[in-house]
């Protein structure tokens, strides 16, 4: 019988490259840039396995495109919003993530951008290297307290309740808004179920853990940015379309907020002219909150589990779409 047929849209860390290539017929994407959406077209065609990352476009179109052979699609990654998967279900295809393995990966990196922000980090980094370093100064690259002050979560699932904990250790006063309230959480947790409103009226910092849906596009806009504090420091490692950036830009511009903290942008990469890289008190960075070792390999790991599974016919080990199987 001959092997299936298998596309990966980029090279991946760890043994999975060669797992697959003992079970299917492997084509994998060598570039540093995603495949372009045309190629993904070309490559779908009679596929019966894709596994993808984050970066491609997997729309309606395409799946339909795929016709009767496609079996799965894996993708590396636990937040799925690149893939319609109500497509993917009406087609009967299971589509696979890779939930848990990054939660520890992202909460410390969300951690690192509020401590980051907190005290000027990277402004006092720059301000060494251009040699502006004279002296100690009474109020020099004076920051803000995190021991004791309130941190609002916004999604309380797996990260969000990784970064409650790190909180803890900091003595702060923590509250969170999530669409499902979990009073057995907020006990372990010592966090504070309240509204959206006076989280932002009330948090020090405010960190987003929410998935991107139709309700979370701008979820963060001009009035919200006007409910929160002058002080307040905001942290987005979720995704990037949850913050409006005009109003965020305007927010930061004009002092309606002290700071924030991106790991995530729209669109991605950022624009080299937009004008939030011309601010100060803004930290982006390049969507790496689970670029650790730990994470990256065992995301990889768990899309080619996903996928070699979907080949076989088996159940997905993680599948974001359960109700395919129904
Ligand atoms: C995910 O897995 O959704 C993360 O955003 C990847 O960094």
């Amino acid at each position: 019988m001959s092997k299936p047929n298998v596309f990966v849209t980029r090279i991946i860390p760890g043994p999975g490259l060669e797992l697959i290539q003992d079970a299917a017929q492997i084509q994998v994407w060598p570039e540093e840039l995603p495949p372009p959406y045309q190629v993904l077209m070309e490559k779908i065609q009679g596929l019966d396995g894709l596994l993808c990352l984050l970066t491609d476009q997997i729309d309606r179109n395409l799946i339909q495109s795929a016709g009767d052979s496609l079996k799965v699609i894996s993708q590396m990654a636990v937040g799925y919003d690149n893939i319609d998967i109500e497509a993917a279900t009406e087609f009967g295809i299971p589509v696979g993530h890779t939930p848990g393995v990054l939660t520890d990966a992202t909460a410390d990196f969300a951690w690192a951008l509020l401590m980051a922000a907190a005290r000027r980090i990277v402004e006092a980094d720059q301000y060494t290297r251009e040699g502006r370093w004279v002296t100690w100064g009474p109020t020099l690259l004076m920051g803000a307290d995190v021991a004791g002050a309130t941190l609002g979560i916004v999604g309380l699932g797996r990260i969000g309740q990784a970064v409650a904990k790190r909180a803890s250790g900091f003595d702060m006063r923590i509250l969170y808004h999530d669409p499902q309230r979990n009073q057995d959480l907020e006990e372990e947790l010592g966090a504070a179920y309240v509204e959206l409103d006076v989280l932002l009226n009330q948090s020090d910092f405010i960190s987003i853990h929410t998935p991107l849906s139709e309700e979370t596009v701008h979820l963060f806009s001009t009035d919200q940015f006007k409910q929160m504090k002058k002080s307040a420091i905001l942290i987005n490692s979720a995704r990037g379309p949850i913050v409006d950036q005009k109003a965020l830009y305007q927010a930061l511009k004009t002092g309606e907020i002290a700071y924030a903290a991106l790991d995530v942008t729209d669109p991605e990469p950022i624009p080299m002219d937009d004008p939030l890289l011309a601010l100060d008190n803004i930290i982006i960075a390049p969507h790496i909150a689970s670029s650790s070792l730990y994470a990256r390999t065992k995301m990889a790991n768990m899309a080619t589990e996903n996928l070699l599974a979907g080949l076989r016919g088996e159940r997905l080990p993680n599948c974001a779409n359960p109700e395919v199987y129904e």
